[in-house]
């Protein structure tokens, strides 16, 4: 995709259709110096025939010529000035890439300026129009394993109107984020899309070895069975024991600054399917149990975003991958496992493997030195109770960073909410038979379960984020969502900062 920052449409362009936000006060004489007075009329015409109100959520599309270089003009309310936010603004641009999608919008004349408002940025809104623009191309069920109505949509052009030639350069800055942001998130949803008998363990772990093919600051270790057993990392080795799918230690390593720099530490669930193990899930929407390795994908998706910017710090991931399944040589509930860390865990239910694979990769990646420690993992449904399917849970053993991790929330708006991480809870995993049981009580699941992984992050800055209700959706719009790729990269490009 071409894109460009222009102050006016020559005469020579190419065609295209031009979008403008719209308040629902319909005022349109804020626009670009490329649409004039008679073009300006015609749009208001438009308007007035259509009945379009400029509320949020609704669009006009005008299919009539206005002017030399528009073949169609696209309306997108933006509602109240007033109540006009970051929130708003991001409604609007994705009703932006719906309309791309549905109408095929090849060239394209964006009217930043009429998207914009005093509380809005302008940076912060080119990044993410890329994040949205870079992202239309994602069509995998539509096209990968569906036979018919294949589609190779994508955009050609995209022209941001109304800007000088000395933004350009500084603009150009952050649609490249927004463009590695999107890229992420698109490998992210792939993985996550994929079926587990495509996405094995064996698969992720080739997948994450092409990043290094495309980077040089980037390493790609795998780890076998074998070698894992050498480290003593029984507890991850007893999720997969029942399945025919070798498990695997990924370790992906972006070396971007100085090798003394401390790193922060990405370790992602890779679940590539959870059946429960013995402790056997229902049928119901089991299927969707594919997606227990998105922990594992957004892993990945930021370390080809990270390596996409080429940013000057050090960053590390590892993927804790297998497959969960119940069989003849399958853990039973009840079985004692020795950690790598040396502590015993009795798995009193096979179902909450996630804490069982991701406790023995927090103990290996101590030996990074991290300067922060942060896990992504599709970890309960208790997560779910408490925030639905719009904020990710985040618990943590270092408040300064759960406010850095907030902060960048608010400004990715890929949301995540605090729980508590307090010693009250802890008493919930004793055992009578090893030092620590895999499950709690009833209640809380989504706190006990971070309780559990507290026991193994004592010796650095940690950051647990539960991406159960985020990481796809249900419905008619089924789907991994690539969340959290876009607040981790919001999170590592902040740190890249203070260096
Ligand atoms: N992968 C699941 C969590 C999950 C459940 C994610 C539903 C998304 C939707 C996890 O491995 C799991 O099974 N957790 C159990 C833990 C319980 C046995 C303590 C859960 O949440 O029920
Ligand atoms: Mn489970
Ligand atoms: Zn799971």
């Amino acid at each position: 995709m071409q894109y460009n920052f222009i102050n006016n449409i020559t005469s020579n362009g190419v065609k295209g259709s031009a979008i403008l936000g719209i308040f629902s006060d319909l005022s349109v004489n804020s626009l670009s110096k490329s649409i004039n007075a008679t073009n300006l009329k015609k749009i208001k015409a438009a308007i007035k025939k259509s009945g379009f109100g400029g509320k949020i959520n609704e669009k006009l599309c005008i299919y009539e010529s206005v002017g030399s270089k528009f073949e169609k003009v696209y309306l997108i309310g933006l509602g109240d000035k007033k109540e006009y936010n970051e929130k708003k603004f991001i409604q609007a641009v994705k009703m932006f890439s719906k309309i791309c999608k549905s109408e095929l919008l090849e060239n394209i004349y964006f009217d930043v300026n009429s998207f914009l408002s005093i509380n809005i940025d302008k940076n912060w809104a080119i990044r993410n129009i890329s994040i949205q623009v870079n992202g239309v191309d994602y069509l995998y069920n539509e096209t990968k394993y569906k036979t018919k109505n294949k589609s190779n949509y994508q955009i050609k052009k995209i022209n941001f109107l109304s800007f000088n030639a000395n933004d350009s350069k500084k603009l150009k800055k952050y649609f490249l984020q927004g463009k590695a942001i999107a890229n992420g998130i698109k490998h992210a949803k792939k993985l996550g899309d994929l079926p587990s008998n495509i996405c094995t363990p064996t698969y992720l772990s080739k997948y994450a070895t092409t990043l290094s093919k495309k980077s040089k600051k980037i390493s790609v270790k795998v780890h076998s069975e074998k070698e894992m057993k050498a480290m003593g990392m029984n507890c991850l080795l007893s999720v997969g024991n029942g399945s025919k799918e070798p498990s695997k230690l990924i370790t992906i390593k972006y070396n971007g600054s100085n090798k003394n720099d401390k790193p922060i530490v990405l370790v992602g669930k890779g679940i590539t399917f959870d059946t429960g193990g013995i402790s056997i899930k229902p049928s119901n929407a089991m299927d969707e149990m594919k997606y227990d390795m998105c922990g594992a994908a957004s892993v990945i998706g930021t370390l080809s975003a990270v390596s996409e910017l080429n940013l000057n710090m050090n960053v590390v991931g590892v993927i804790a991958a297998a497959e969960n399944m119940p069989s003849g040589s399958a853990t039973n509930p009840g079985d004692v496992v020795t950690t790598m860390s040396k502590q015993t865990v009795e798995i009193l239910n096979t179902d909450a493997e996630g804490r069982l694979v991701l406790c023995d990769a927090l103990t290996y990646i101590a030996r990074f030195k991290p300067k922060h420690v942060i896990d992504i993992a599709t970890l309960t449904g208790a997560v779910l109770v408490a925030l639905g399917k719009v904020a990710s849970g985040v618990l943590s053993n270092d408040d300064k960073l759960t406010q850095k991790l907030i902060a960048s929330s608010k400004i990715s708006h890929d949301y995540i909410w605090e729980l508590p991480l307090w010693d009250e809870f802890q008493s919930e995993l004793d055992s009578n038979f090893a030092d620590i049981a895999n499950i709690g009580k009833r209640y809380a699941g989504t706190i006990t379960a971070a309780c559990f992984l507290s026991r193994f992050t004592e010796d650095y800055s940690w950051a647990h984020l539960d991406i159960a209700g985020t990481a796809w959706n249900e419905g008619s719009d089924k789907g991994a969502t690539g969340r959290p790729v876009s607040l981790l990269t919001h999170f590592i490009l902040e740190n890249a900062k203070s260096l």
